[in-house]
């Protein structure tokens, strides 16, 4: 987490700055930060919480760290910091740019130093004193330290990182450069961009698509020295190396809210295109085979998987829940899902003959990145599913499956990203089915038709919200929720209590119904509503009987299910309906209300909806 931008250049640099923080304020929002080298002086200005506060300072004050030396022709030379705090609480002073003891260095890191403790242990006894809670001071110290001892600032850079454990980005100035910056990495991203006499470095190239054409993808263990005129890249060694220039892939404005009060709720109402978008692209009829033209899986490997892995964090673990029932039901291939972070402790049982779907909208989860890596040293074939084409996952897995169609998601909760995950995870087990091309299983049509249904449906789902929004209002004050659901909808009731729970910070759990009675029953008291999924299939009377059993405990009850379910009408005081959906393909439109109950009931109590408190979009440590 964390975001990193830097530019040196002739153009005025803070509000270049800024720009780039807010299009990486997903990363982190604890603070933020600048660090500017006027020619003379270096500068820091920071501010505990969101990006706004750090802009009203500088509209009050930017006096002195606007980087004007007095000189026509100047160059502006600078660093700034979004955080996600890991090592010390969000404040003033925890917040990045840190300065070594002179001020003669500032350094910005996105990453963990694992053995900050023990270094700064070392810089204390040799009389260091340290101003913050941060493994970041730690870096800046111990390169004061040893430039201090060579004068040389490569080599300082590179004996620095020699004795750092874990991962970083880092952006440093040196007061006696006034003109460069410097840059290195080890498993947190970085990217170089690429301008005409300026150049600019940022966390994620679509910042730098605002301002540059061309980038260059800073790999792990390499160093880059920036000046206004050109770039050199050196390794850890601190040799010379080439790097390879890639042109940036240009997104549409994703900061536009298109008139929506939230990007969440623009988001949500975005589900039928994306979805549409992505059937369009790859099952343009139902009559047509999955044009996954672009895997280079062979049939003989698809015939004989012998288990599915699919490895994810969050809402997309949520999402290889779902496509669990999916292949199982398509292909008879063994499905596991598992939680990335959990998968760190288990014996990767695969073989060569195994499949693993690694899972993540932004292809940066630092879990799921290390999980992958992991199951894949067995041997085992990898499909990223990402919405990020030039994130570490997409670079990891050869055979990858992009839902960039989806757009840029920026509320950090996920909502379109789920369902465009899921289309392709639905087009996936079909694809697999079609080539294993069993008679059992060769009658794919009707499900094909139903797939390519869906965008419609979503559609007709997304102008219901007005009426959810009535209904889920009667329950913003409740104390905790309980969501209830079986089979392929066990994983929305999962979905909908992590978003209740990340927008509206009340607690809500999600659980199989049927484990109700097992304990969790307990809880249900008058102020403790249960939203139970019940779709009619073949789970439907089991959930309907445990629903019966909350209401016996006098919990509030709320039933999502489709248009005209009289019996769900009989017993729940309130229920939200959906259109008239089958069993398997019913996620897609069950998940609907559930966002919008999050949503509103978050938007109610006056919760921060785009930007929750304690979270981040991309979580990249471990
Ligand atoms: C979703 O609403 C969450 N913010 C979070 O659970 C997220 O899904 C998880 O961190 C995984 O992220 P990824 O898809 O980028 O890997």
């Amino acid at each position: 987490m964390c975001g990193i931008v830097g530019y040196v250049g002739n153009k005025e640099i803070i509000p270049i700055l800024l720009e780039g923080l807010h299009s990486l304020e997903y990363r982190g929002y604890d603070s933020s930060g600048i660090a500017i080298h006027d020619g003379k002086v270096l500068s820091v200005l920071k501010s505990v919480g969101k990006l706004s506060k750090l802009e009203e300072i500088l509209k009050n004050d930017a006096g002195s760290v606007n980087g004007k030396n007095g000189k026509n022709e100047h160059v502006y030379c600078g660093i700034g910091h979004t955080r996600w705090a890991t090592h010390g609480e969000p404040s003033d002073i925890n917040a990045h740019p840190h300065f070594d003891s002179d001020e003669k260095i500032a350094v910005v890191h996105n990453g963990i130093i694992r053995n900050y403790q023990e270094v700064k242990d070392k810089l204390v006894k040799s009389g260091i004193k340290f101003l913050t809670q941060t493994d970041t001071e730690v870096i800046v110290q111990l390169i004061a330290k040893y430039l201090k001892e060579n004068n040389s600032v490569l080599s300082t850079i590179c004996k620095t990182v020699s004795d750092l454990e874990g991962s970083y980005a880092l952006a440093i100035l040196f007061k006696e450069k006034p003109d460069k910056i410097y840059a290195v990495r080890k498993e947190s991203p970085l990217v170089i961009g690429l301008g005409e006499k300026e150049n600019y470095l940022a966390s994620d190239s679509p910042t730098l698509s605002r301002f540059v054409d061309k980038i260059v993808r800073l790999g792990d263990n390499e160093i880059a020295e920036v000046t206004k005129e050109k770039v050199e890249f050196f390794n850890t060694k601190g040799e010379k190396i080439n790097k390879t220039v890639q042109k940036v892939i240009k997104s549409k404005d994703f900061l536009d809210k298109r008139g929506f009060k939230h990007y969440l709720e623009k988001e949500i109402n975005e589900q039928s295109e994306v979805i549409s978008n992505l059937l369009n692209e790859f099952l343009p009829s139902s009559d047509s085979k999955v044009k996954f033209d672009h895997l280079k899986l062979k049939p003989e490997f698809l015939k004989n998987i012998d288990r599915i892995l699919i490895l994810a964090c969050g809402t997309a673990y949520h999402s290889g829940l779902i496509a669990k029932y999916v292949f199982e039901n398509l292909t008879s291939i063994p499905t596991e899902v598992q939680f990335a972070s959990e998968y760190l402790n288990i014996k990767p049982l695969l073989s060569e003959k195994s499949l693993v779907i690694g899972i993540s909208q932004s292809g940066e989860t630092a879990d799921t990145l290390t999980a992958i890596k992991r199951a894949v040293s067995c041997g085992a074939t990898l499909v990223g599913i990402t919405n990020r084409a030039d994130s570490a996952l997409a670079d990891l897995s050869k055979e990858r499956l992009l839902i960039s169609k989806a757009g840029l998601e920026v509320s950090v909760a996920a909502t379109k990203t789920f369902t465009a995950q899921i289309t392709m995870l639905y087009l996936l087990a079909i694809y697999i089915s079609e080539i294993l091309g069993s008679t059992e299983r060769n009658n794919l049509k009707p499900l094909k038709q139903e797939l390519r249904l869906i965008p419609r449906l979503v559609d007709q789902t997304l102008t219901r919200a007005e009426y959810y929004q009535e209904q889920v209002l009667k329950y913003a004050n409740k104390r905790d929720f309980v969501f209830i659901g079986r089979g392929i909808n066990y994983p929305i009731a999962l979905e909908a209590a992590l978003k209740l729970k990340e927008l509206s910070y009340i607690h809500a759990s999600g659980y199989a119904s049927g484990e109700m009675k097992h304990g969790p029953i307990a809880v249900l008291d008058p102020n403790v509503p249960v939203v139970s999924i019940i779709v009619p299939g073949e789970t439907y009377d089991r959930v309907f009987q445990n629903s019966l059993e909350a209401k016996s405990r006098s919990a509030p009850m709320i039933a999502v299910t489709v248009d005209g379910d009289k019996k769900a009408e009989s017993i729940f005081d309130t229920v939200l309906h959906v259109p008239p959906v089958t069993e398997v393909m019913s996620p897609f439109l069950t998940v609907i209300p559930m966002q919008f109950l999050a949503y509103y009931i978050a938007e109610h109590l006056g919760r921060d909806v785009d930007q929750p408190r304690n979270l981040a979009k991309s979580v990249t440590v471990e």
